[in-house]
Formats: C-alpha cells, structure tokens, sequence
C-alpha cells in the first residue's frame, strides 16, 4: 500500500525527479535483424545525491527482466534488488522501489530488457534497403526528442547528460555505426562484438547506432578528424559532396565557435526511412537520402543545395545542441536556429545568396506567426508527447530569424564573439535562453534580455504602420494576424530605416506603442539632391528585411515605396520584403488586392532568384483565391501572372547556358513549373515534347534534372479521363528510379491532374506499399485545386489507416495541414471541424487548429475580394496593358 502511494507521487509529472542522476552508461545491444527484436543490457552509474528509495527513469516498450535489475552501491557495497518494479506507461517511466534509502553516493543500476525493432521510424527501429536486389533489413535508432527510452532505460532528458559506453554484437559481415569509434572487435564465426569508445557527457538524444550493410567515402579536415559518408552498396559515389561540404564545415565552425570539434571522428549515414530530415547525433549523423545524396547527372541545382545546407545545419548542432545543449525542450529552439547552417553554407557557397533565401524561412515563420494558434518560441512542455508539436516554423524559422534580427542590431562580430563565450561557458553543459541572453547583454552592453523576451515569450509579431505628418514620420506597432483581427501584443521593435538611398540610414528601437522621427535630421546634402533630382521621397523599413515584423506605409509613404520599387532603387531583400509584406497585408484585408496586383505588375523585370520564386508563390495564392472569389476573372489572372512570368521565361529558356548560375538553374525549374501549372499552352507542348523524348529514348539530354519537375508537371496537367498515360509513364520512372530525390519529384507531381479520378488514384498510391511512409507527405503537397474535394473525401476515408500507420509527428500532421488548408470557406471549416471532433488527439491538436484558421483566413479574403467593386476592371487591365 504505501510502496504504490509512493509510485503515484511520480506519475503525470512533465520531468524526472532528480535525487538519483546518472553520469555513465554502458550499454550493450544484439538486434536480431532478421526477426526484427533485439536484446539488451544497461550498467548506469547513478550517483545519488538525496535520501529516496526510489529510482524513477524511463522506458517505454521494453520488457524488464525482472530478476536482472540491481543496484550496487559503491559506498556500502550492498547489492539491492527492488521489492518492486512499475512500469507507468502512459508516462513512459519505469519506477524501481526498494526497501530501504539508498546511500548517497555512486552506485550501478543494471538491467536487462528486450524490444522490437519497430517500422515506425523512433525507437530503435528497422529500415528496408535492398542488397543483391533482395531486401534487407538495417536497425537504425533515431531518439530525438524522447525516443532513447525506446532502446535502453535511462534518464532521457537532456539535462541529465552522462558518458556512453556502447558495446554491439552484430553479424560479422555487417558494418555497426555508433557515437565513437570502435576500440575493440571480437570476431567469432559469423558474429561479431564491437566495443566503443567511451563518449564525452552528452544527452540522451543524441545517443545513435546504425547496423547494416555500407559501403563509405572518406576525408579528414586538416586537424585531423576523420570523416565518412555511408551509403547503401553501389551508392558510395553519391556520397562525395556532402563529405566536401562536411569538412570545410567543420572548419568552419571551429573557427566561428573557437572550439575544436569534440569527437575523434563523425560519421554520416544515409538511411531509407527517415523521418525527419536528418538528425544530428553526436558524431554519427542520420539522414534520408534526399538530404545526403548527390548524384551528379540526376541531381538538381535545389537538391544540391538541400544536402549542403541540412549538411551545414546538423553539423552546426555538434556545437549548438550536442556540445552545449538546451535544459529542457522549452528551451529547442536554441537548438534548431537555422542560422548556423547558413552560415556555412554562405561561406562555401557564396554565389548561391543564401541569406537573401534566408527570407524564405522568415517568411515561413511570419506566416505561421500570424496565426492566433501560434505559440511562443518558449513554451512549456508538460509531457513527452507535446514535443514533436514544437518542431514548427515557430522553432526553426522564427527562431532563426529572432536571432538574425538581433544579430543585425548587435553586429556580427560582437555576435559571434558572444557566440563563442557563450560555447565555451556552456560546453558540455546545457543553457537556457537566459544564458544565451545574458552572455550577449554583458559582452555588447545592449539591453538584450529586454528586447529578446518580448519576441521569445509572447507569441506573434508586430506591424509597423508608418506615416509622415508635420515633417515627422509617426511610427505606431501593433499585433499582426492573418485574420485581420485585432489583439493584443507589444515588442521592442529594433527599427532600422532609410530615407532615399542606402546612404541614408537610421536605427533605434522602438520601445513604445507609438514613436516618432523626426525627419530633418536625415536630410544631409547629398540626399535632399537626390530627392529633388526624383521628384519623390521613399523611405524603407526594416532595411534588408533582417526584422521579424511587417510594415504598413500610409498615404504618400506607400506611393514612394512604389516608386522606389519601380525605379529599381531598391537592393533585392527589399524588393522581396515589399511583396511579401503586401501580400500578408492583402490577405488581412488590410489593403486591397487590387492594390496588391498592381505592385505585382511593377515586378515583371525582376531578374533575381528569391524575389521572383515569392513572385510566384504570391500569385498562384492570389489566382487561386480569386478563383474561388470570382470565377469569371480566372482567365485574365491567369493571363496577368503568366505576362509576368514572360520575361524570365525567354531569359532562361529550357536548357541550361554554359557557365550559368546555380540560382538560374534554380528558376528556370521554378518559372517553367508556374507557367505549366497555370496551362500556358507553349510551355506544356514544350514539356511534353521533352518528356517524350526523355520518356521513350531515355534521352536526358532533353530533359536535365533542373527541369524535370516542370516537365513532370506538363505531363500531370495534360492527364484525363481518356489520357492517363502520363500518370502511368510516370508511375514507370517512379518505379525503376533507386535515387529518392527522383521518386520524391515524381510524387510532388503525381496528384497535379486536373482530372479528380487521376488525384485519387495518385493519393492512393501513396498509401500503397510502393511509397514509403516517408515520403508520402511530398505527394500532398503537389494536389491541385480541382483534385481538393476529392482530397478531402480521401482523407476521412482513410484517415483511421493514416492516423494508425503515421502515429505522430511532422508525417502524420502533414496531412492534415495539406489537404484542409486549402479550401477558403466558413462551411468548409464546420464540416472539417465536426469530422474531426471526434477523432482529435494531441498529435492533430496544434495543427488541426492552424489549418481551421487558415480556411478561415482564406474565406475572409475571399469575402473581401468580392467586396472589391473594381477588381475585374483592375485585373483586365493589368493583364492586357502593354509591356
Ligand atoms: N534535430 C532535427 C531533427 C529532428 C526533427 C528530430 C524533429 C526530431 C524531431 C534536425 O537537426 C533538423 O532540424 N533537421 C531538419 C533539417 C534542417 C536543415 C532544418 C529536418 O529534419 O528537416
Ligand atoms: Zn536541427
């Protein structure tokens, strides 16, 4: 009786009590990969630090041999066994309760247990590849963000940093991959046991082990850590680029951080079903093929640079993350900033613009921000299952964008500086936001706390409206959502402006709701010339779009924003920020759409990669809304955007120039996709005539990869009723293709048909074996307009499969944020919200909500384009006015 009042002390709570914390692991495991179980073993050095007869840790779908699990303790060498052991699953705890207090000080913890290597991609699971054209099995682990406890019983929060001793028994002809390296083998017959180095103090998460068959490329950077690639047999030649990225890498960052990589050596491994991108374990590196793999003649310009900057990314986490670690989830998005990865990227690849693409994921951040079911960059975590949810553009790109905003106001040398102490401070360690903030205030004497919390612990983001009244530009901030509602919400808001040229430049922060400027100040001599020359007066905000917030110019101000725009004054992040900021404005009916259009227009010379890929993410939006607004207008659309498509179409072409830049491979790809996709009819022939070729004299001459995905989509647009053979020649390069990044283009097309019947069958391939679950989500993404009723109906149809086969996480969410989001009315959102109400659980949760908004959203923005007495007039216009 009172042992179980004891272990119900320890339930429903969010950590793990910590009188007992664990220093030293050694852990032994045998996975039996042909019928997919493993065994295993576990000695942690525990040392206890407060009276308790208990230890509390977790483990979740283990089984505990109950007879095997002791603690010894070192100071009264007592060996104990608990009086009882109680599994809490719904807690994923295992509390062992004994009869007496432990002694303080160290002790051992053993036990033996046994699991199964599981198909649903955490834990320790299985992956299937094919060796000698037969299928095999490999046993992968992947343990972030709470999933260790899958494999082995420990305390797996990544505060509770400890060494790892990893000893594997596995076939002797296989390859077994884990942290560090192998310091010890013992061959007998056909099995093998491999001892490993022990590990510095790290967490739990970032524990790995891979198992299978590969074959590898390898470097060293120039002090001497070894690097490896590994691939499936025959592919090792794919792993050549990302080597190169990953030692210049971590060159890099041993400068940028001014601490030598940790580990003697890091492994980085490609592994066929992955769920997330990639995972940064500490010196052995999963990811799927899409993002590790490049092959040279099938490869695109845009796979090239996936694999250098998630190269870049996990590798910026064996400093950021795994040498110094967040305390506790709420603290993940210190982690997952992306900015470093771009770092490097940018300084190995400096044509590729990579902070102006940057804006890409400010972007995405902003638009899940302005959401009123965002969430705060810190938020509290009460229970395992509530991490995954956090892994969202709020984490990753408002986060990253957070810390580029105060970057740009701090500086970057004092930055980094304050970068590297901070490292140094924490290494082996874990931080807090605070620390992070209380090393940057005390080495740049800014008041960063301040500034910081009010961005970090409220969710959301301001907008700017500015206006000139009596010489002075009147500055007023307030909450922005996509909805247009209004609502609460203040930040110091670091305000950067230029009046007239890039010369002229100011910044301050804005502390209050309302601030104003006083203009004169600015007008050095240089600059009143310049205005006269002109004629008209511009002022900009957000300077390179380096803060997370919008901006509204009002009255004269907009106009000479325009004109800046037209006369080309502006540098290319400024041209990017202007669209985007109209576009979200637009789409809150906080400005007309008309107005939208006709700023659009102003950019159909725009020579530049990210502007013009914004350019067509805004427009397909905006045709699609207008279609669903007011139908009779979808031709002159249509007709509008393909006009502004026209001039970067003829420059580019469809095949490749010599000596061209990567970011022009990148757009033609682009450009040619929106012009098929919106039935420009030379396009489509073109593409169709290329597939042919392609299709039936494997000619790749024709078709490079930088366009097959236009191509691809030329052929799903021209699939009916009476035609599908696109879809089935498709389905034939889908299926002879080994390269994932070929399958994953070929599904992001497949559901592109105009013909509903041809959208269902292509979802429902990808619930067939043929697709792995991986990658089914690249399939959703790719469903078009006329396919999105039936889409829907697929998706109740089979969403007890869906919600049983992908469980939880990024996969399974994807669904439903892929195929509800697109519809734009209040009925709509009803039925959505009535078929989900009885089958929500916490892993829909967040997302369910964010996608009902943005129906909502999109109906509020269709109800106002009705309201727009001129929009046809406008449009016709615009889309008949002469070049
Ligand atoms: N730590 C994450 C992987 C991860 C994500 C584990 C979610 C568990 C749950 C990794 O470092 C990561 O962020 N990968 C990204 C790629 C990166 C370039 C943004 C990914 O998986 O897409
Ligand atoms: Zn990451």
């Amino acid at each position: 009786m009172a042992e179980t009042q004891g272990v119900d002390h320890f339930k429903g709570q969010p950590r793990l009590p910590k009188f007992a914390v664990p220093t030293k692991y050694e852990i032994f495991l045998k996975p039996d990969l042909r019928t997919c179980k493993f065994s295993g073993n576990v000695l942690i050095t525990v040392d206890v630090v407060e009276d308790t007869r208990f230890l509390v840790l977790n483990a979740a779908e283990l089984s505990i041999e109950n007879g095997s699990v002791w603690f010894r303790s070192f100071s009264s060498s007592q060996k104990l066994q608990p009086l009882e052991i109680v599994a809490v699953e719904k807690d994923e705890i295992l509390v062992l309760v004994f009869g007496d207090f432990f002694p303080h000080g160290v002790g051992v913890l053993e036990m033996n247990f046994e699991g199964i290597l599981n198909d649903r991609m955490k834990g320790f699971y299985r992956s299937v590849y094919k060796y000698n054209g037969e299928d095999k099995n490999m046993a992968v682990t992947q343990f972030e963000p709470a999933d260790a406890r899958r494999c082995f019983p420990c305390w797996d929060e990544p505060a509770f940093k400890a060494t790892f001793k990893m000893i594997l028994e596995v076939p002797s002809d296989h390859v077994a991959l884990s942290n560090m390296p192998v310091t010890k083998e013992e061959v007998s017959s056909d099995v093998k046991k491999l001892f490993f180095q022990e590990s510095p103090l790290m967490s739990t998460y970032l524990v790995a082990v891979v198992v299978g068959l590969f074959e590898f490329v390898e470097a060293y950077t120039t002090d001497g850590t070894h690097v490896r690639v590994y691939t499936q047999v025959g592919k090792s030649s794919q792993g050549k680029f990302s080597l190169d990225v990953a030692v210049k890498t971590l060159e890099l960052y041993k400068e940028y951080f001014a601490v030598a990589y940790a580990l003697p050596k890091l492994d980085m491994i490609a592994i066929p079903d992955f769920s997330a991108g990639a995972m940064e374990n500490y010196g052995l590196v999963t990811y799927r093929e899409t993002a590790l793999l490049y092959d040279e003649c099938h490869s695109a310009a845009a796979n090239k640079q996936r694999v250098a900057t998630v190269v870049a990314h996990e590798l910026a986490h064996q400093w950021f993350g795994n040498l110094v670690t967040m305390e506790w989830w709420t603290h993940l998005w210190l982690n997952e900033d992306l900015q470093h990865g771009y770092l490097a990227a940018d300084s190995i690849f400096p044509e590729w613009k990579i902070w102006t693409q940057f804006l890409d994921d400010t972007v995405s951040g902003l638009r899940l921000d302005a959401l009123s079911e965002s969430h705060p960059i810190e938020v509290e975590i009460n229970h395992a299952s509530e991490i995954d949810e956090i892994f969202d553009a709020i984490s990753y790109q408002k986060g990253a964008s957070l810390i580029r905003m105060l970057q740009s106001y701090l500086g970057a040398d004092c930055f980094q500086k304050s970068l590297a102490s901070y490292v140094k401070k924490f290494a082996y360690s874990n931080a807090k936001t605070e620390d992070l903030w209380n090393v940057l205030e005390e080495e740049s004497g800014e008041p960063v706390k301040a500034l910081m919390n009010s961005w970090t612990k409220q969710k959301g983001y301001p907008v700017v409206n500015v206006t000139i009244k009596d010489g002075q530009l009147e500055l007023e901030q307030s909450l922005f959502l996509a909805s247009g509602s209004p609502g609460a919400g203040e930040w110091i808001v670091p305000i950067t402006l230029c009046y007239g040229s890039y010369a002229t430049q100011k910044k301050f922060l804005l502390r209050t709701k309302f601030d104003k400027v006083n203009l004169d100040q600015f007008l050095g001599p240089s600059n009143a010339n310049d205005q006269e020359r002109d004629g008209s007066i511009w002022i900009k905000l957000n300077v390179d779009q380096t803060g997370f917030y919008r901006v509204k110019y009002e009255g004269e101000l907009e106009a000479g924003i325009r004109y800046a725009i037209e006369n080309n004054k502006l540098s290319e992040t400024d041209r990017f920020g202007i669209l985007d900021d109209s576009y979200a404005l637009c789409m809150a009916s906080k400005q007309s759409l008309s107005s939208l259009l006709s700023l659009m227009a102003a950019y159909s010379e725009e020579p530049e990669y990210t502007v013009l890929s914004l350019l067509i993410t805004v427009s397909c939006k905006v045709i699609y809304m207008i279609e669903d607004a007011n139908p009779e207008l979808s031709d002159d659309i249509k007709h509008f955007v393909i006009g502004l498509l026209q001039h970067s179409a003829e420059r580019l072409g469809w095949d490749p120039k010599e000596g061209e830049s990567h970011l022009d491979a990148m757009l033609r790809g682009e450009i040619l996709s929106a012009l098929a996709q919106l039935g420009h009819s030379i396009t489509q022939n073109e593409g169709l005539r290329r597939f042919n070729a392609f299709f039936n004299d494997m000619d790749t001459t024709l078709l490079p990869p930088d366009i097959r995905r236009a191509a691809y989509v030329c052929v799903m647009r021209n699939v009916d009723k009476s035609n599908k053979s696109g879809y089935e020649s498709l389905l034939k390069i889908y299926r002879e293709s080994d390269l994932s990044q070929e399958k994953t283009r070929i599904l992001s097309c497949l559901a592109d048909s105009p013909d509903p019947d041809a959208v269902l069958e292509a979802l429902n391939f990808l619930l067939s074996s043929e697709v792995r679950n991986q990658d089914a989500f690249y399939g959703l993404g790719g469903i078009s307009k006329e396919g999105r009723d039936i889409a829907w109906k697929w998706l109740k149809d089979n969403w007890d499969y869906i919600a049983k086969t992908w469980g939880s996480g990024h996969l399974l969410t994807s669904f439903v944020s892929r195929v509800v989001s697109s519809f734009s009315s209040e009925e709509k959102a009803v039925e959505i919200e009535e078929f989900f109400a009885s089958r929500i659980t916490p892993a829909i949760s967040r997302t369910l909500k964010q996608s009902l908004e943005r129906v909502r959203v999109n109906a509020n923005w269709v109800r106002s384009i009705r309201r727009e007495s001129s929009l046809a007039e406008v449009v016709k216009q615009l889309a008949y006015r002469k070049p």
